[in-house]
C-alpha cells in the first residue's frame, strides 16, 4: 500500500541547493565525516562525539545502540540537522547538511526525512488527521486538495483511520506512536530517523511499531533507529554501538559481546588493518603466533600438513570469523596454516599484549573463547585422524 502512495509528488519538489563542493563518490546515502560535537557548559567543555565516521547505505536498516549518555541522540541529531557538529561534515546524498542555513534545513528536512521521537510529539490541539497533514502543509510536496485524503491513507496504513478525527489525548501511547509514524511518512521521505521509537511502549505495541519499520525498509526506505531494546537490535541489518562518543568496531562487539563497552572501545582503537595477497601465509603451522585476527573481507584457507610434506585445505573462513586465538591462549605453536584465499584478504588484528589483557580482564570472554578453542582443537584432531 505504501508503494501506491509513492511517486505522486508535484513539480514543486525540486532539489534543494547547498550542494557540497566535491562530494566523494560512494554508495552511501548518509555519510558522517570526522564529526566532533562539544558542548560548552558552565561546568566545562564536554566532547560528546569524538570524531565519528559512519556510512549508511540506501535501503539499510541500522540500529544505534549504547549506554545512556553515550551520544546516540546527539549522533542522529547530526543527520536530522536538529543539532550541528562542532567540526566535521554530514552528507545526505549530495546535500552538505552541515552547511544548510536554518530555512534551507527546514525545507530539506521536511522533504527528505521522517523523524520519529520517543515521546511522539503530536500537536495536542490538532486532530490526528491534521497532525499527519502538517508536514505536507509545511513542505508543499503534495497539492493541498490531495492532503486530507493522503493523510487518511497514511492513517489507514498504520491502522488508525477510525480515529482520524480524535485528538492525541484521546488515544493510547502506542496509537500515538503509530500516528507519529504516519506523520513521518507524510512527504514520502526516503529516510526515517527514529530516536527510541519503542522506548515508551509496552513490548507488544513495541513489536507492532517495529514491524512497521521492517515493512518500510522492505519498501525501500533507509532507517536509522536508536534503541535500547537488544532483542529488537538483533533483528536489524546492522548495529552501530556507540561508547563514550565513539563507534565500536562492529566485529569486535559481535565476536566478544561479553566485553564491557569500554573494553570494546579499547580493542577498537588498538585494531590494526592488514591486507594479505592471495596465497600469502598469515599463520604458519608449527610456528608461534603473535596476533589475533578478524576477517573483514575475502576468505582464508585453513590447511594441515600431510605426512608427506604438502598440505591439504580442510576449511575456509570468511568475514566476521576469527583465528589466531589458540596460539595466544594455549601458548602453543600453530595447529594449522592460515593463508589468504583467491582474492586479497583484509583482516583486523590485535597484538598478543592487547588480546591477552582483554582475556584476563574479562573472564566471560575468555571462557567463550576457550569453548571455541575446545571445539576447534577437537575438529583438528578428528581431521588429522582421517588424514592418516
Ligand atoms: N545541550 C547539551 N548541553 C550539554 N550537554 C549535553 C547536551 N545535550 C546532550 N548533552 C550531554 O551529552 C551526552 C550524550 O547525550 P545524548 O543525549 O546524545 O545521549 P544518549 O546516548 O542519547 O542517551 P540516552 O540513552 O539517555 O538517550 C550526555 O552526557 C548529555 O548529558
Ligand atoms: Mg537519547
Amino acid at each position: 500500500m505504501l508503494a501506491g502512495l509513492i511517486g505522486k509528488k508535484n513539480a514543486d519538489n525540486a532539489p534543494i541547493e547547498a550542494i557540497s563542493p566535491a562530494p566523494e563518490k560512494t554508495d552511501s546515502l548518509i555519510r558522517l565525516r570526522k564529526i566532533i560535537k562539544t558542548y560548552y557548559t558552565a561546568a566545562g567543555d564536554f566532547m560528546v562525539l569524538k570524531g565519528i565516521d559512519a556510512d549508511f547505505r540506501r535501503g539499510e536498516f541500522v540500529g544505534v545502540i549504547g549506554k545512556s549518555g553515550s551520544g546516540k541522540s546527539t549522533l542522529i541529531n547530526m543527520i536530522t540537522g536538529i543539532d550541528r557538529p562542532t567540526t566535521g561534515e554530514v552528507y545526505v546524498e549530495d546535500v552538505a547538511v552541515h552547511l544548510l542555513s536554518e530555512s534551507e534545513m527546514a525545507a530539506w528536512r521536511g522533504r527528505n526525512l521522517g523523524i520519529v521521537f520517543q515521546f511522539f510529539q503530536l500537536l495536542p490541539m490538532l486532530s490526528l488527521q491534521e497532525n499527519v497533514m502538517l508536514p505536507m502543509d509545511f513542505c508543499n510536496v503534495y497539492e493541498s486538495r490531495e492532503r486530507p485524503e493522503r493523510a487518511m491513507e497514511l492513517l489507514k496504513l498504520v491502522g488508525m483511520e477510525d480515529h482520524a478525527h480524535k485528538l492525541p489525548s484521546a488515544i493510547s501511547g502506542g496509537q500515538q506512536q503509530r500516528v507519529a509514524i504516519a506523520r513521518a511518512l507524510a512527504n514520502d521521505p526516503p529516510i526515517i530517523i527514529a530516536d527510541e521509537p519503542t522506548g515508551n511502549l509496552d513490548s507488544r505495541t513495541a513489536e507492532h511499531v517495529f514491524e512497521m519499520f521492517e515493512k518500510m525498509v522492505g519498501q525501500g526506505k533507509t532507517i536509522v533507529m536508536v534503541t535500547h531494546d537488544i532483542g529488537l537490535a538483533k533483528r536489524i541489518d546492522r548495529t552501530l554501538l556507540i561508547a563514550d562518543g565513539e563507534i565500536v568496531n562492529e566485529w569486535v562487539f559481535r565476536i566478544m559481546p561479553q566485553l564491557s563497552h569500554q573494553q570494546m572501545l579499547h580493542a577498537t582503537r588498538e585494531l590494526e588493518q592488514l591486507v594479505f595477497e592471495p596465497g600469502q601465509v598469515i599463520i604458519q603451522e608449527d610456528q608461534v603466533g603473535d596476533n589475533f585476527y578478524i576477517i573483514r573481507e575475502g576468505r582464508v584457507e585453513i590447511a594441515l600438513k600431510r605426512p608427506g610434506g604438502d598440505d591439504i585445505v580442510v576449511t575456509r573462513m570468511g568475514p566476521g570469523e576469527y583465528f589466531g586465538e589458540i596460539e595466544l591462549l594455549k601458548q602453543s605453536k600453530a595447529i594449522a596454516t592460515v593463508r589468504a584465499g583467491e582474492v586479497p584478504v583484509k583482516v583486523m588484528s590485535l597484538d598478543r599484549e592487547v588480546f591477552m589483557a582483554l582475556m584476563s580482564e574479562s573472564e566471560p570472554t575468555r571462557e567463550a573463547m576457550e569453548h571455541i578453542i575446545h571445539l576447534r582443537m577437537n575438529e583438528n584432531l578428528e581431521t588429522r585422524k582421517k588424514m592418516q
